[in-house]
């Protein structure tokens, strides 16, 4: 079941995300402990369906096991279509995030509201063509908005620049309405594109290959926090 006690913990602060996709699968326990221990605040599971995007990667199988190997909290990216069919299989198996895409939803508040009854956090995701004003309603009902800065489907692929106005409307609608959502941003993020990108609005990052294809995770992390700092700070 999702871990409730890092749910309420350090709301405010930014956050860094692994993708294990771009993770030793061979390796997956050693790796998703590797990250815990370099500073991660969160584990980021990206599941696929080869349907809403063109891969398949993972199901609930895997992410019970990622409970029983972190306490971190698992943020779990679905992007499948028809997500309503799995809610309860990946929170039973622990995801303490369930982010759905507005794309697959046909009846997104009532799949927002489905998530939290059933005890995790509720994220809406954006991809890059998708103006804010297709799930803006729904971000009163919403935990966390994930603005997508790559078409899902793979990792490794490059930054969209064209999506940080997104961000920063979407920054100053939170302020405007007083919302209480994490900001998340999920694709091509690295140590030298993450200032930016905190300085667009976020403050939760996902980096997969950012991460995992670099020899220290610590100090990728270290950096990818200094970077932020900075960033928000070039903004204040
Ligand atoms: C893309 C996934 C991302 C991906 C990020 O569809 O949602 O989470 O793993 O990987 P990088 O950071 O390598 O772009
Ligand atoms: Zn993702």
């Amino acid at each position: 079941m999702p871990n409730k006690k890092y749910q309420m913990k350090n709301e405010k602060f930014i956050k860094i995300s692994p993708s294990i996709l771009s993770a030793d699968f061979s390796r997956l326990g050693e790796e998703v402990k590797a990250v815990e221990t370099a500073g991660a605040d969160y584990i980021h599971v990206d599941v696929m369906d080869g349907r809403f995007v063109p891969n398949i990667t993972i199901g609930p199988m895997i992410v019970e096991s990622l409970r029983r190997m972190t306490a971190l909290p698992l943020d779990v990216h679905l992007m499948i279509q028809n997500p309503d069919n799995f809610l309860s299989a990946f929170i039973d198996a622990g995801a303490d995030i369930l982010t759905v895409h507005v794309e697959a939803c046909v009846h997104l508040h009532r799949t927002l509201s489905e998530i939290k009854k059933r005890g995790a956090r509720a994220g809406v995701s954006l991809n890059p063509a998708t103006p804010l004003c297709l799930a803006e309603s729904a971000f009163e009902y919403a935990d966390l908005v994930l603005v997508m800065t790559v078409n899902p489907g793979f990792g490794g692929q490059g930054f969209i620049p064209g999506v940080l106005p997104k961000l920063e409307q979407l920054r100053s609608l939170i302020y405007q309405k007083g919302w209480n959502l994490e900001v998340e941003v999920d694709g091509g993020i690295k140590v030298d594109n993450i200032g930016e990108v905190a300085k667009a609005g976020a403050d939760v990052f996902v980096s997969g290959s950012g991460i995992f294809k670099t020899t220290d995770y610590r100090n990728t992390i270290t950096t990818m926090r200094e970077e932020v700092k900075k960033g928000k700070g070039r903004k204040a």
